[in-house]
């Protein structure tokens, strides 16, 4: 028996051709005591079914509290102040996880089931006390009408999938008996072993040697295939992201501040920042993966967020009495999307 059933993608496209999510206008942020750190500040995003989405940025910019604010699993004192983040179910149905109930059956049934999260350490969705089979066959159980013989089967296919050598044996195994690339790899196996129909991967690969990681990434990419599902990949790896990336959202002090296809934004970047981050970037099919280059001056500390256009402070192009007084939208430029008054025609036309 085989535990990943393959779905033509226009199974899961047909009825709508509508994203798998649409975020809109999600702001997320800490109430600590030194004052309101607004992680994510206002981001809109489609996440479709069979396509890969990377998001890009430096450090502290929002990506995994976005990231965690769709699987409602942001820790206190943060939480989502404002915005939707519509999930479409496969039977068309749509549900605002930003304003379901924690707890509720609903978000329970879609978080693990639909909605899968892979990070970085594996041990944050491990538990260090439970075999790893048993952990697998668990999540399986919880999520699928199947008899614990099945969910076993489904288990050790899946451990195998996932390259883990011996899986029969390593079903046995406790986390701390694996290295650490075997647990990632079981964390992905967990992850994936109820076929969610999308999988976040918040940079999954990075503490992997670069083998590891190769082969983890081609995994997924295999699987995104056979499923038709939807993968939003954080990563800092602009190698990684030329190579599996067919959407890009770039993301500075929680806002995107563009997004497109792969190409556009690669070929034709619009935004000072996205133009900064890929200034030494290979050409896709060209050499080899670099990692994020240093952008002139420094993030703003995330308690004193400039006013305006966030990115102002670090822009050559900024322009005084526009960048500092209002923060631009996402409008339509070539091929992508971008948040810049050097693209508002309003603005350009005086
Ligand atoms: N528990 C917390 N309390 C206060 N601020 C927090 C907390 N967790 C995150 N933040 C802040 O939220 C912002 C976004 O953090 P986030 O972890 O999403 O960044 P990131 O883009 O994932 O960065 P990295 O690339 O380093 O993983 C940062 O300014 C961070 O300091
Ligand atoms: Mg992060």
């Amino acid at each position: 028996m085989t535990p990943l059933t393959p779905m033509p993608s226009d199974a899961i496209l047909k009825p709508t051709h509508l994203p798998l999510v649409e975020i809109r206008d999600l702001r997320t942020h800490f109430f600590t005591d030194d004052g309101v750190v607004k992680a994510v500040e206002g981001v809109d995003l489609d996440v479709h079914a069979n396509r890969t989405l990377c998001i890009l940025g430096e450090s502290g910019c929002g990506k995994s509290i976005m990231a965690r604010s769709m699987l409602r699993i942001v820790d206190s004192p943060g939480r989502i102040v404002d915005g939707s983040i519509t999930y479409r179910a496969a039977d068309g149905r749509t549900v605002d996880l930003a304003k379901a109930r924690l707890g509720s059956k609903e978000l329970r049934g879609i978080r693990g089931q639909d909605i899968a999260m892979i990070f970085q350490e594996p041990m944050s969705s491990l538990g260090p006390i439970t075999k790893i089979g048993k952990q697998i066959t668990e999540t399986l159980l919880l999520h699928r009408k199947i008899t614990k013989a099945e969910a076993k089967e489904i288990a050790i296919e899946m451990l195998n999938k996932v390259g883990i050598p011996n899986p029969a044996e390593r079903y046995e195994a406790y986390p701390f008996e694996l290295s650490g690339g075997m647990r990632q790899r079981a964390m992905i196996a967990m992850a994936l072993s109820c076929e969610p129909r999308l999988l976040i991967a918040d940079e999954p690969t990075t503490a992997l040697d670069v083998t590891t990681q190769a082969q983890i990434l081609d995994l997924i990419a295999e699987l995104k295939d056979e499923l038709a599902m939807g993968v939003m990949l954080i990563t800092h790896d602009l190698g990684v992201v030329a190579e599996v990336a067919e959407d890009v959202a770039v993301m500075y002090m929680g806002r995107v501040v563009e997004k497109g296809d792969v190409y556009s934004i690669f070929e034709n970047p619009q935004h000072p920042y996205t133009q900064a981050l890929l200034k030494s970037v290979p050409r896709i099919g060209g050499e080899r993966r670099r990692r994020l280059p240093a952008i002139r001056g420094m993030v703003p500390h995330p308690l004193a967020r400039p006013s305006g256009c966030p990115f102002r402070t670090r822009c050559d192009h900024a322009m005084a009495g526009v960048c500092d007084v209002e923060v631009p939208e996402l409008t339509e430029v070539g091929g992508s999307q971008v948040a810049c008054f050097l693209h508002d025609t309003e603005v350009a036309n005086g």
